[in-house]
């Protein structure tokens, strides 16, 4: 055999085993029970780090953040208020690197400033182009971050539209708990949680498939094949247009300061009363929050506010259509096995209605 055959028959034979190897690893893979003996399962939070880094990796979802002029605004005139030259401060998921920028141009002597995602490539050359200096970029999970000298402001954006869905609660405490000074600043720390009773537009409403009536043609009885899944149960919305009102005065549901909260402290039940002040049709309950930095200083994402931040979407936790005059209560409870995770809330009510003493109960 000539010497130069000898590259082109090995080659062969390697890509002979790989094909049978990827054969073999497809086949198993297709079987489940086989397959967990030879691949670690993903944990949920593996999964979720996976799916937030790649999300914010691209141009898309930063710049929607950047064009929100009242997130930005609200950001700028907090590092302007509580930022004091000279701070040493991590920024938690720096993305394009803006409110590390900000911070420098305020006089912090040093921001480190984290991401996880692909992005981070994009904030070192923005950096440099707007001559921003005291920045040090570190591609990591905030989680994996070490300094030997801790810091006097932790600043991030970690506000999912349920508030918590971003893991906002568990990544700024691993922080605060590690390299935040005494008495250092997190900024911003306090949050009320709001899952109010709204009627949605009548010309926005899209009631559940079993309650349809289209041209005579009746969909009742799909009632008997309701969905299972959660998902379905959702609706997530950033159109101003489409809650005609909250039922009750609004109030939140949970307030939180992140200076002393742990994770281990939400309550996995949530339960309130509202007494309706604006008669209509339950259609759901509308999630959103509200992120203060002072008394006069505050950042909402709620539905009705014409004000509202409008990147963050807000979510309709879908209910059975109830009617309510006013008088009437509303007994909400709100079950939640991880907050991060929106497919482990589950919500019912009980009506109290003023005209009459009898408890109607529904949910799911
Ligand atoms: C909502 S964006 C905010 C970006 C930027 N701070 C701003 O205000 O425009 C959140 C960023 O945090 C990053 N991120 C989320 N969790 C993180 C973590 N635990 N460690 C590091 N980066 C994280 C994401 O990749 C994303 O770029």
């Amino acid at each position: 055999m000539s010497l130069s055959l000898l590259p082109r028959l090995t080659s062969r034979v390697f890509s002979h085993y790989r094909r049978i190897a990827t054969r073999l690893a497809g086949w198993i893979y297709d079987r489940p029970r086989l397959a967990a003996w030879f691949y670690a399962p993903e944990s949920p939070e593996a999964r979720y780090r996976e799916h937030n880094g790649r999300m914010f990796a691209g141009f898309h979802e930063q710049e929607r953040m950047l064009a929100d002029q009242r997130r930005m605004a609200f950001y700028q005139a907090a590092i302007t208020r509580h930022i004091q030259p000279g701070d040493r401060i991590i920024d938690l998921g720096t993305g394009t690197g803006i409110l590390a920028a900000l911070a420098a141009r305020r006089g912090a002597a040093h921001v480190y400033a984290i991401d996880h995602s692909d992005i981070l490539k994009h904030a070192r050359t923005l950096a440099a182009a707007n001559q921003i200096k005291n920045v040090e970029f570190v591609s990591a999970h905030s989680t994996e971050f070490r300094v030997d000298e801790p810091v006097d402001v932790i600043l991030h954006e970690q506000m999912g539209d349920c508030l918590f869905d971003e893991a906002m609660v568990a990544n700024v405490t691993d922080l605060r708990d590690r390299l935040l000074k005494p008495g250092g600043l997190i900024l911003p720390s306090v949050f009320e949680f709001f899952c109010e009773p709204i009627k949605v537009r009548d010309s926005r409403l899209v009631p559940f498939i079993w309650e349809l009536n289209v041209h005579g043609y009746d969909y009742s009885s799909l009632e008997r094949e309701r969905p299972q899944e959660t998902g379905y149960y959702h609706l997530a919305s950033s159109d101003l247009n489409l809650v005609d009102h909250f039922l009750g005065e609004p109030e939140p549901v949970l307030s939180i300061d992140l200076h002393t909260l742990n994770e281990s402290d939400l309550p996995r039940e949530v339960t309130f009363t509202r007494r309706v002040v604006n008669a209509g049709r339950l259609d759901g309950y509308a999630v959103f929050f509200r992120a203060w930095v002072d008394d006069d200083l505050s950042l909402s994402s709620s539905p009705v506010d014409q004000n509202r931040a409008p990147h963050w979407g807000f979510r309709i936790l879908r209910t059975e259509r109830d009617d309510f005059a006013v008088g009437d209560e509303i007994d909400v409870r709100l079950t939640v096995g991880t907050w991060t995770d929106l497919h482990s809330w589950r919500w019912s009510h009980v009506k109290r209605a003023a005209a009459d003493t009898r408890l109607t109960a529904h949910g799911r």
